[in-house]
């Protein structure tokens, strides 16, 4: 995944994509350049680019970049930020790509499948390729298919570039001497942004959304181009194409900062909100209301079965949703990981609802599941990116409503998710007649916002249990039933952010491997909160942590004693349902994870080597 941003009108171009830029640099941040077009003054087009291997520890690439442009009033440009899949992450290999042939310059997102034989083809054509991406054959490629008799020949030869590549793009192209971008989407986001005299290319609408509220949204193997005429889609065969303009509904506050000293801080903070707006206005007196359900129609009554698929931490939620599809509505559920599902032929039954998670809505994996599964079965989605890809695949869903997530770890999409699941497993409870008290559930849900503040103002204590572990190299993390996969996600956070190694595991599974590991080296966190048959259990795993020397860090039940006496930190969250209970417990979780990365120096909105949405496999 990689950010593009382009600009085309009468301003600076610059300081436009600059600022752009910042805006999508949580989707890549390991190297940056631009592409500048002054009509007025030459006919050459400017190139500047920067990496984070070239840079003092801890200066982006974006700051240089900026320092690096000499000032320009150019009024065309591409923007890029990468996160490198295909070659290292260096200066060369940061975009955007030239072809000089006929001084082309392309920004990509995406893979190129085919691109060692296209290179290969190239450079029989007499091309030298200069990086060791893939998506520099693009450039060449276009110039190699440049032909000036055809009425446009920029867009003719985009067209008859995608039409030779296999694999995925979001680009945008720029040529010397000519007045315009060419853009194309498959696979990868772009959307076209509308001001007044000007226009925008863009990954996602953060970038624009100072500029123009109206956006439209390529579909796969369109080619637009944006230019003083304004703008004009084809398909690759040159069919005109007549979009829809939207409104982009969010406010620019929701990607700001707002005095916190990071997103990911900003979004933990925000999940009282985020958990009642992914409740709002759909608990009914009687029953759930989830219009993207009552969508599926007369399809609901004969599921029988449930297969939920997602990738990383919407694969946690899928975990949880199990438990609550068989336990509250008394369907059966499964969970596949999305990059398994799309190879593994999965025999489903007709019966099986499919429904995908996904943050983004873009993530490539999860996507051609959802058309893998699509061919045979009905699907659903739980998104929060609104407008996305997945959301516009699928045959009915329902948003998180939390907002932009911007933090790369994901976090209060995470309990958006859950949210949205126990609210599906509700309305299905309740019309299959396996649900009599309603009530109880909506209260205990509605109570929950509150509570999750609860468990924020401990953020000091949970502050101080980080700085006891940070020079760890380990960590283990151990649930039982419903709380395993919030264990899960627990680890994930942390080896995300703060690149201290972390597992998460069942409780009961300790003692088949991971006890091996347990010393006084070893911080282990339990969630262990509710009564149930299970919570004994838990204890004996903690005694045997403890008998090993190992550090236990309990997320228990406020006015649990039993643990306090073994645990070395106790951090005590109020009681809800068993359901429920994910949604407390990962909170301070994430609170251990933000703070050990902060701790150790790490920005957590930036860790490494990773991006926000996997958009290739
Ligand atoms: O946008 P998605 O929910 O489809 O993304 C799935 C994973 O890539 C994502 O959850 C990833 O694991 C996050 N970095 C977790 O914090």
């Amino acid at each position: 995944m990689c950010g593009i941003i382009g600009y085309v009108g009468k301003r600076n171009a610059q300081p436009i994509l600059i600022q752009g830029l910042k805006r999508l640099e949580y989707r890549g941040y390991d190297s940056a350049g631009v592409a500048l077009f002054n009509q007025g003054s030459s006919n050459a087009i400017t190139i500047v680019k920067t990496a984070k291997d070239n840079l003092p520890n801890g200066v982006s690439p974006l700051i240089s970049l900026a320092g690096k442009l000499k000032p320009d009033s150019a009024q065309i440009g591409i923007a890029h930020t990468r996160w490198a899949t295909h070659g290292e992450p260096n200066e060369t290999n940061a975009h955007p790509h030239v072809c000089n042939k006929h001084g082309i310059a392309v920004v990509h997102n995406g893979i190129i499948e085919n691109y060692r034989a296209l290179r290969k083809y190239l450079e029989s054509k007499g091309h030298t390729m200069s990086t060791g991406t893939d998506s520099e054959v693009l450039a060449h490629l276009i110039g190699e298919n440049f032909d000036a008799k055809e009425k446009d020949p920029l867009i003719s030869a985009v067209q008859k570039t995608l039409a030779e590549i296999e694999g995925t793009y979001g680009m945008a192209v720029m040529m010397k001497g000519y007045d315009g971008i060419v853009a194309a989407r498959n696979g990868s986001p772009l959307i076209i942004g509308l001001g007044d005299e000007e226009l925008f290319i863009s990954s996602d609408p953060g970038p624009i959304n100072d500029h123009t509220k109206n956006i439209i949204r390529l579909d796969d193997f369109q080619v637009a181009r944006i230019g003083p005429d304004g703008y004009h889609i084809t398909n690759l065969d040159n069919d005109v194409f007549e979009s829809k303009v939207e409104k982009i509904t969010w406010d620019i506050k929701q990607i700001e900062l707002s005095g916190y000293d990071h997103f990911m801080q900003k979004e933990i903070f925000q999940q009282p909100q985020t958990v009642q707006d992914a409740f709002r206005g759909r608990l009914g007196e009687k029953g759930v209301r989830l219009d993207g359900l009552d969508e599926l129609g007369k399809v609901m009554p004969k599921i029988s079965r449930i297969k939920l698929v997602a990738c990383g931490t919407s694969w946690h939620a899928s975990k949880i949703g199990k438990y609550l599809f068989e336990n509250l509505a008394g369907i059966p559920a499964e969970v596949d990981y999305a990059s398994e599902f799309r190879y593994a032929h999965p025999i489903l039954d007709p019966a099986e609802l499919v429904i995908v998670l996904s943050q983004s809505g873009e993530t490539a994996d999860t996507l051609e599941a959802l058309r893998q599964a699509k061919k045979t079965n009905h699907t659903f989605g739980i998104v929060n990116a609104v407008g996305s890809l997945i959301t516009r695949e699928n045959d009915a869903g329902i948003y998180i409503h939390a907002g932009p997530e911007i933090g790369v770890a994901s976090t209060k999409a995470f309990t958006g998710q859950v949210t949205c699941l126990y609210l599906m497993a509700l309305q299905m409870g309740i019309e299959r007649g396996v649900i009599d008290n309603y009530s109880v559930h909506k209260a205990e849900l509605e109570s929950l916002p509150g509570k999750i503040k609860e468990i924020l103002d401990m953020d000091s204590n949970i502050k101080t249990i980080a700085e006891n572990y940070a020079k760890n190299k380990n960590y283990l993390f151990l649930g039982r039933g419903i709380n395993f996969p919030v264990a899960l996600e627990g680890a994930l956070k942390l080896k995300e952010i703060s690149k201290i190694h972390a597992e998460g595991y069942p409780a009961a599974e300790m003692k088949h491997g991971p006890i091996a590991l347990i010393d006084k080296n070893m911080p282990v966190v339990f969630v262990a909160t509710g009564r149930d048959t299970l919570y004994e259990k838990v204890l004996s795993n903690m005694e045997e942590v403890k008998a090993r020397k190992g550090k236990i860090i309990a997320v228990v039940n406020q006015g649990d004693e039993r643990v306090r006496d073994l645990a070395d930190h106790i951090i005590p969250v109020p009681t809800t349902s068993k359901w429920l209970a994910p949604l407390l417990n990962v909170i301070p979780l994430q609170l251990l994870a933000y703070h050990t990365a902060v701790i150790r120096g790490k920005n957590p909105d930036k860790p490494e080597n990773l991006a926000k949405a996997v958009t290739v496999e």
